[in-house]
């Protein structure tokens, strides 16, 4: 069961080290990751960039773990982007490939550990036997409760805002709207906004992911591609996230996060 640390981290180690800096009462709630780097990670190896997705497959499968085992919540990570679609066939055809296999070989370990999937984005782009396994899984862990994983699957968060628009243009007359209306018909709908945004490989831009939902969210980039990142590298956002003041425009800071 991925419900405690202990057994997980060794002592004397780097993690433990990092894990004993960390307030538990005061963890984000929601943390999203914007996994960049594959391809970089691939191309310092002289391996087809097919070979990165693969090594952040694995990276996927360890910090998974290592955010339920904390007592994070909500885990979101960008897996294909609205714009992936650019990417050469056959590069496109190994990440559908691979999310197949992550949610055929891993829905055994989200049962046993307690662990919902939900998918956002836009589905009826997403490959059919892929949208087959994905309900599937959904259908199986949705009585779960330790942690959400969110995967963003054909994601944008401009096709989401707009696909939000048309849904409540499509209810006819509308007498009010306000943020919490809205929010009602992102695809996040009953998601915390997240508190924490990773990103990877040093980029420092959005790409579309979670617009809305992150107007107040920390952001935390680190060098890290993504193939290498490890449960010690979220600590360490962590312990970062929990030395800012998050103030939400006012002047005060706000404790918004902490175990639920
Ligand atoms: C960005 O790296 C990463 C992606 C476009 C895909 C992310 C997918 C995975 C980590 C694997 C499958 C996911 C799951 C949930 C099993 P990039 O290719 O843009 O890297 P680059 O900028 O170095 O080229």
């Amino acid at each position: 069961m991925f419900d405690t640390l202990e057994g997980y981290i060794q002592p004397g180690t780097v993690e433990a080290e990092l894990v004993q800096q960390i307030d538990f009462t005061r963890l984000p709630v929601h943390v999203a990751i914007i996994m960049d780097g594959n391809g970089r990670w691939a191309r310092q190896r002289n391996l087809p960039r097919t070979e990165g997705h693969k090594a952040g497959s694995e990276a996927v499968k360890e910090v998974v773990e290592a955010s339920a085992r904390l007592g994070i919540k909500y885990l979101t990570l960008y897996a294909f982007s609205h714009e992936n679609w650019k990417r050469p066939p056959d590069e496109v055809n190994t990440l559908w490939g691979l999310l197949h296999r992550y949610l055929s070989e891993e829905s055994r370990v989200l049962m046993e550990n307690d662990l919902k999937l939900k998918v956002i984005g836009d589905r009826k782009g997403i490959p059919y036997p892929v949208r087959r396994e994905l309900a599937r899984v959904e259908r199986l862990t949705r009585g779960n409760r330790r942690m959400t994983v969110v995967l963003a699957l054909n994601y944008g968060g401009r096709q989401e805002i707009i696909r939000a628009i048309k849904k409540l243009l499509g209810r006819g007359k509308i007498k009010e709207i306000d943020e919490e209306i809205f929010s009602r018909y992102l695809d996040t709908a009953g998601l915390p906004d997240p508190d924490l945004l990773i990103r990877t490989s040093g980029e420092m831009r959005l790409s579309n992911f979670l617009l809305w939902q992150s107007a107040y969210t920390e952001l935390w980039i680190t060098p890290v591609l993504w193939p290498d990142f490890r449960k010690k590298d979220l600590f360490m956002a962590i312990i970062d996230y929990q030395k800012r003041e998050r103030r939400f425009g006012g002047i005060q800071p706000v404790e918004k996060s902490g175990r639920s």
